[in-house]
C-alpha cells in the first residue's frame, strides 16, 4: 500500500477553533476582507478551510466567501494556501517505488477522453490512478459516465485503490472521503452557487486532488471555448500557467495541453451515450478529433511516465496500443476489476437508454459557422444528464447525437441532431428544437473558421 500522509488534524483543530467565541466574528471579517478586494493571509485561508471541513462553518458562510473569490480573484500566494489546506484536509497518497501519472481535464461537452487513454497509457506500461470528478455546472463527469456501467464500482477504500493501481496499473474511482475533503464538499457547493469559472478555485480544486492521489507527473487538458470553463484564449493560458506553477511548487513534472472546446468533442454527449462513443474509439471507429486528444493525451503520458523517449514517441505507442485492441481488452479489464459488467462493450444495447429519440432537422442550406456547447452541456442537464441540486440522481439515458462539426455543409432538410430524452419531458424537447438554430448550431453561408484541436503544449520538468 501507498505511504500516506496526513499533515495534520484538520478536524480536532477546527473544532478547537470553532469553541473560539470570535468565530462568528472572524469567519465574516474574511468574508468582507475578500468581498473589498483585500488579500488573505495563509493562515485566514487555512482557518477558513479547515472550519468548512470540518463542519464549524456552515455552506452558506463558505459561498459568500466563493463568490467574492470569483469576483475579486486570488494571487499566486492565496492559491498556494487554498490548495494546500485542501490537499492536506485529507490523505495524501506517495508512491515512493513506482511512477505514477495521471491526466485532468478542466471540463468540457462530450469530453470522454479519461475512457480511451486511461486504457492506453496503462497497456503502455504507465501507472494511472483516476480521482475522477462527477459533473460540474455545464460539463460532465467521469464518475456519472462510467457509472452507467452496471456494477462499477467508484467508491474503492484507498487500500484497494493503491492495491490495484500496483497490481494492474489503472484504476478509475470519484473523490473518497480521504482524498481532498475539501475539494469534494466546496466542489458541491460551487455547483450550484455559480462559483465554478474561476482560476484559482479551479487551480486548487484540481491540484489537491491530483497532488493528494499520489502522482508524479499530470497531464493536464486545459480547455478552452464555448464549451469550456475558461472561454478565452488568454484565460485558458493563465488558467494553465497556474496549474504548471502549482505542480513544480509541489516537485510534480507537469504536461499542459490548451485544447480546443469551441465544439462538443466527438459526437455523443450524456452519459450512456458517451460510454458508446469511447468504446468505439477505443474499437478504432471513433471521431478523428476524439481519438487524436485522446492518443495524444496518452502520449503525454508515457512521456512523462518515461516510457518514450520524447512526446512524439510517446504518441506513437498510444497509436499502437489503440490500433492493436490492447487497449480495448485493457478497458474490458478495468470494468471487471471494478465489479462492472465488461459485456456492456460487446453489447451497448444494455446501456441505459431514454426511450424517445427525437431528430432536429436543418431549416436552411449552408455551413456550420459555430456550435454552442454549452448550451448542449446546460440542456443535457435539464433533461437530468447532470445536477440541478448537489443531491440530485443522474439519468444516464439521455442526451444528444450530433451529426455536424463546425465548417461542415449543411443541407436543408438534413438531421442535425438527434436528442434521446423521456415521454413526459415533451415540453423541454419543444424549446430545445425551437432554440437549436438560434442559440446552439449557427447556419451561415460561409463555414466558420476551423480552430486547431491541440493549441499549445507546454512541458514542464520540476528537477
Ligand atoms: N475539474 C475539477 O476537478 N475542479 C474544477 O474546479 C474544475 C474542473
Amino acid at each position: 500500500m501507498a505511504k500516506k500522509t496526513k499533515k495534520k488534524n484538520v478536524t480536532k483543530k477546527a473544532k478547537k477553533n470553532s469553541k473560539h467565541d470570535t468565530q462568528a466574528i472572524s469567519t465574516n471579517l474574511i468574508i468582507q476582507k475578500k468581498r473589498d478586494g483585500g488579500s488573505l493571509t495563509t493562515e485566514e485561508v487555512k482557518w477558513f478551510i479547515d472550519g468548512y471541513t470540518a463542519g464549524t462553518i456552515p455552506d452558506y458562510q463558505m459561498s459568500a466567501l466563493l463568490m467574492a473569490i470569483f469576483i475579486r480573484g486570488f494571487n499566486t500566494t492565496e492559491t498556494a494556501a487554498l490548495t494546500d489546506s485542501m490537499l492536506y484536509s485529507g490523505d495524501v497518497l506517495d508512491f515512493k517505488d513506482i511512477t505514477v501519472i495521471d491526466k485532468h481535464s478542466t471540463g468540457g461537452i462530450g469530453d470522454k477522453t479519461s475512457f480511451i487513454l486511461a486504457p492506453i497509457a496503462a497497456a503502455c506500461g504507465v501507472k494511472v490512478p483516476m480521482i475522477a470528478g462527477r459533473g460540474l455546472g455545464h460539463t460532465g463527469g467521469t464518475v456519472d459516465k462510467v457509472e452507467s456501467i452496471k456494477g462499477f464500482n467508484t467508491s474503492l477504500t484507498m487500500k484497494q485503490f493503491s492495491e490495484q493501481l500496483k497490481k494492474k496499473g489503472q484504476v478509475m474511482i470519484g473523490q473518497t472521503k480521504e482524498i481532498a475533503p475539501a475539494d469534494k464538499k466546496i466542489y458541491g457547493l460551487r455547483d450550484v452557487t455559480g462559483t465554478v469559472e474561476s482560476i484559482p478555485l479551479i487551480t486548487a480544486s484540481i491540484m489537491s486532488k491530483k497532488l493528494a492521489e499520489g502522482a508524479s507527473g499530470i497531464v493536464m487538458d486545459v480547455k478552452t471555448g464555448s464549451g469550456a470553463f475558461m472561454q478565452t484564449l488568454p484565460d485558458a493560458k493563465a488558467l494553465a500557467k497556474s496549474i504548471r506553477e502549482t505542480a513544480l511548487r509541489f516537485n510534480k513534472n507537469i504536461i499542459t495541453m490548451i485544447t480546443n472546446m469551441d465544439e462538443p468533442l466527438g459526437h455523443y454527449i450524456g452519459n450512456s451515450l458517451e460510454m458508446i462513443e469511447s468504446i468505439e474509439t477505443l474499437r478504432g471507429k471513433g471521431p478523428k478529433d476524439l481519438t487524436d486528444l485522446s492518443v495524444e493525451l496518452a502520449g503525454a503520458m508515457i512521456y512523462l511516465a518515461k516510457k518514450a523517449p520524447t512526446l512524439k514517441a510517446g504518441v506513437k505507442m498510444a497509436q499502437e496500443a489503440l490500433d492493436s485492441g490492447v487497449a480495448l481488452d485493457k478497458f474490458r479489464e478495468l470494468i471487471a476489476l471494478q465489479g462492472g459488467d465488461a459485456s456492456y462493450v460487446d453489447d451497448y444495447s444494455k446501456f441505459p437508454m431514454a426511450e424517445y429519440a427525437t431528430d432536429i432537422i436543418a431549416p436552411k442550406n449552408g455551413y456550420v459557422k459555430s456550435i454552442d456547447g454549452k448550451a448542449l452541456g446546460l440542456y443535457v442537464v435539464d433533461l437530468g444528464g447532470g445536477r440541478k441540486a448537489s443531491a440530485d440522481k443522474i439519468d444516464f439515458g439521455v442526451g444528444f447525437v450530433t451529426f455536424k462539426k463546425v465548417g461542415d455543409k449543411v443541407k436543408k432538410g438534413e438531421k442535425i441532431v438527434t436528442v434521446y430524452h423521456h415521454k413526459h419531458q415533451a415540453p423541454i424537447i419543444k424549446r430545445i428544437e425551437k432554440e437549436m438554430f438560434e442559440r446552439v448550431f449557427e447556419i451561415a453561408a460561409k463555414p466558420g473558421k476551423k480552430i486547431p484541436l491541440i493549441i499549445e503544449t507546454t512541458t514542464s520538468w520540476s528537477k
